[in-house]
């Protein structure tokens, strides 16, 4: 098994200009398949509102207490895996303090390597906050979901020079405050190679194209499990929606027809006990 990996060993890659792997998860067996499939870092994402609560209003009304229950399967499924946990509308935008406080929920119950946050400059405090506490923080900037309101959608962002810049300038504050990582999410690659070459800390990117220093995907997109939408920057490498309502299908046919189950899914008497049971039964008429 691969040994877990650390903040020094994203450095080196970035350094050294190996990729990093990195896929959402929300449960104990998926969280064991990405560790045992090689995924350098695991985010138990507030995605959870789609991917598995199937919330209409997206991630917001996901709650810290979901997000420590997820987290806790995930860190059991995968503990040789640095594990992040994102935190979730209103966990921290308030005060600085409730950010440290929350940020340390994440660490005191669920036992995650570091916890993710949306938005820049004007975050920074909470950043600062947390990471003066000792705690590992990845900024996360560009079409942050919390802020689709705002946005008008979920819309990619710094396709224009000037909101590029804003993008720029919130990269380098999220650096500033103490982020040892940084996510950018929906932006053109030429914005995602400039900030990836000027930043020393690691960036990744979710739709932010080839130059960062490491890729993110949602596993409900990637395994083809998510149906509502598809966003541009996925690929999908299965289709198990496809696959799993297949396997519906086929299991409600055999039951009906008499198919399943087979003789070698029952369980077998004691060889002579069936005849004993026979001879009980006439002894002791009902
Ligand atoms: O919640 C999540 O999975 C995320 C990604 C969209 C980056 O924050």
């Amino acid at each position: 098994m691969a040994q877990k990996k650390g903040i020094l060993d994203f450095q080196k890659m970035k350094k050294e200009g190996e990729k990093v792997t990195w896929l959402t998860a929300y449960d104990y067996p998926t969280a064991q398949f990405e560790e045992w499939g090689g995924i350098d870092m695991i985010l138990v994402g507030d995605s959870m509102g789609m991917c598995v609560y199937g919330y209409s209003a997206g991630t917001m009304p996901v709650t810290m207490d979901q997000c420590i229950v997820h987290t806790e399967a995930v860190r059991r499924g995968a503990p040789n895996t640095y594990v992040m946990g994102d935190m979730p509308f209103l966990s921290y935008q308030t005060t600085p303090d409730e950010a440290v406080r929350n940020a340390g929920r994440f660490y005191k119950e669920a036992g995650v390597d570091a916890v993710k946050l949306e938005g820049g400059r004007r975050i920074v405090k909470m950043i600062k906050a947390i990471a003066d506490a000792g705690m590992v923080v990845c900024g996360h900037i560009g079409l942050t979901p919390q802020s689709t309101g705002q946005f008008g959608g979920y819309k990619a962002q710094g396709r224009t020079a000037e909101s590029a810049c804003e993008l720029i300038k919130d990269a380098r504050a999220v650096q500033e405050a103490g982020a040892p990582l940084l996510l950018l999410e929906a932006v053109p690659p030429e914005v995602g190679r400039l900030i990836t070459e000027e930043l020393t800390i690691p960036v990744y990117g979710i739709g932010a194209g080839p130059y960062v220093d490491g890729q993110l995907l949602i596993v409900s997109d990637m395994l083809g499990l998510f149906q509502a939408f598809t966003p541009r920057f996925v690929k999908k490498y299965a289709n198990l929606a496809e696959q799993t309502i297949k396997a519906m299908k086929d299991y409600v046919d055999e039951v009906k027809q008499a198919k399943f189950p087979e003789e070698k899914h029952y369980y077998k008497m004691i060889k002579g006990e069936f005849e004993k049971l026979m001879e009980l039964l006439a002894d002791s008429p009902s």
